[in-house]
């Protein structure tokens, strides 16, 4: 027998409200026409003065929960993956915690920007088969929109805020097709931490800053990345591109999610896409998008995924899931 950590349930949160390009189009010189046609973004939510990325995380990791039928206080484990926490310290995922009422766990952020989630799973799914905990939950949140210049056109009408949330049981597997995290595999190359960053920050300038991204370059480093991290964590797991059911991408731009299922040879029809109504929420894309496809009925127990993400450092990742 060997202990993996299996998907209980899925939930996602998003902001209440929800921009159009049109809309977008009054206050930015942009138009619906090019962020559809370079992109496929015609939505993003954008969150209220209320909502943050802690507030947004607790209503995921509630919606998780509910799907997995367990209660808060059995997770003895959050990590949280955000570029975008509440406060500097503490981390925000104690901020869930205590919004849930878990009295005690462990509880970290992760920063790995959109590849965060990639990145909190390793960390989780590590944790879990070592036995070191049981129960975790997996959150990756944002509200870049408070990262956004909203005079430069070439990054505003990207992004989006939302959370998404897992949890994750270790569980004795067996037989040809176990369930769980069948594998994982991670990449970092800080020599293009100057492609896409942020222009400030605490130890630097002492202020938050705002989003930087040479986007032609990082467009083509991701389909690269993005194909070939796929390929690594599905031969890792013993299996080939034609073994997945569902491919869960970074929803960063809908030609780079269909350039790279190109590469891969798989069917468009295989994607799970909700850039058009999201955008680039960073962290949160790969769980809300999951979670999206889960509550529609498209993913079952049982099927093949490959959840994949590419960001800022740069990083990258992809995880091979029997869902
Ligand atoms: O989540 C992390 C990963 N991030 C990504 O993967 C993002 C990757 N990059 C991209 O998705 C694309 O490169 C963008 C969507 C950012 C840009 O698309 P592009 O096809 O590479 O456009 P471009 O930057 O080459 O710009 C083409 C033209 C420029 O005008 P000129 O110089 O050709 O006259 C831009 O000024 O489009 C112009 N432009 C815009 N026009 C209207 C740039 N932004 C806008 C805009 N509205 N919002």
């Amino acid at each position: 027998m060997t202990v993996r950590s299996v998907i209980l349930g899925t939930g996602s949160a998003l902001p209440a409200q929800r921009v159009s390009n049109a809309e977008l189009a009054e206050r930015v010189d942009t138009s619906d026409e090019w962020i559809v046609e370079r992109t496929g973004i015609r939505f993003r939510h954008i969150a209220g003065p209320d909502e943050t990325t802690g507030t947004l995380a607790t209503d995921a990791a509630r919606a998780a929960l509910e799907s997995s039928g367990v209660q808060a206080s059995s997770i003895d484990l959050i990590v949280l993956a955000t570029a975008t926490p509440d406060q500097t310290f503490p981390a925000t995922a104690t901020r869930v915690q205590n919004a849930l009422g878990i009295l005690d766990c462990v509880a970290f952020d992760v920063a790995a920007v959109c590849s965060g989630f990639l990145y909190a799973v390793q960390v989780a799914d590590s944790m879990l088969r070592a036995g070191v905990h049981r129960r975790a939950l997996v959150i990756g949140a944002e509200t870049f929109s408070r990262l956004l210049d909203w005079e430069d056109r070439t990054t505003c009408v990207l992004f989006g805020d939302g959370a998404g949330a897992i949890v994750l049981e270790a569980q004795d597997t067996e037989g040809e097709t176990p369930q769980g995290i069948l594998s994982t595999k991670l990449h970092a190359d800080g020599r293009y931490n100057d492609l896409l960053y942020v222009d400030g920050g605490v130890s630097t300038t002492g202020t938050v800053g705002k989003l930087r991204m040479k986007g032609r370059e990082v467009f083509r480093h991701a389909v690269v990345n993005l194909a070939s991290v796929m390929n690594e964590s599905l031969a890792m797991a013993g299996l080939q591109p034609s073994d997945v059911d569902w491919v869960v991408p970074h929803q960063a731009n809908a030609r780079i999610l269909d350039a790279t299922a190109r590469k891969l040879d798989l069917a468009p029809e295989k994607v799970i896409v909700t850039v058009d109504r999201h955008a680039n929420t960073s962290a949160a894309s790969v769980p809300l998008a999951l979670d999206a496809a889960v509550r529609d009925g498209r993913i079952q127990r049982g099927d093949l995924l490959v959840l994949e993400a590419m960001g800022g450092g740069f990083t990258w990742g992809a995880a091979v899931v029997r869902f």
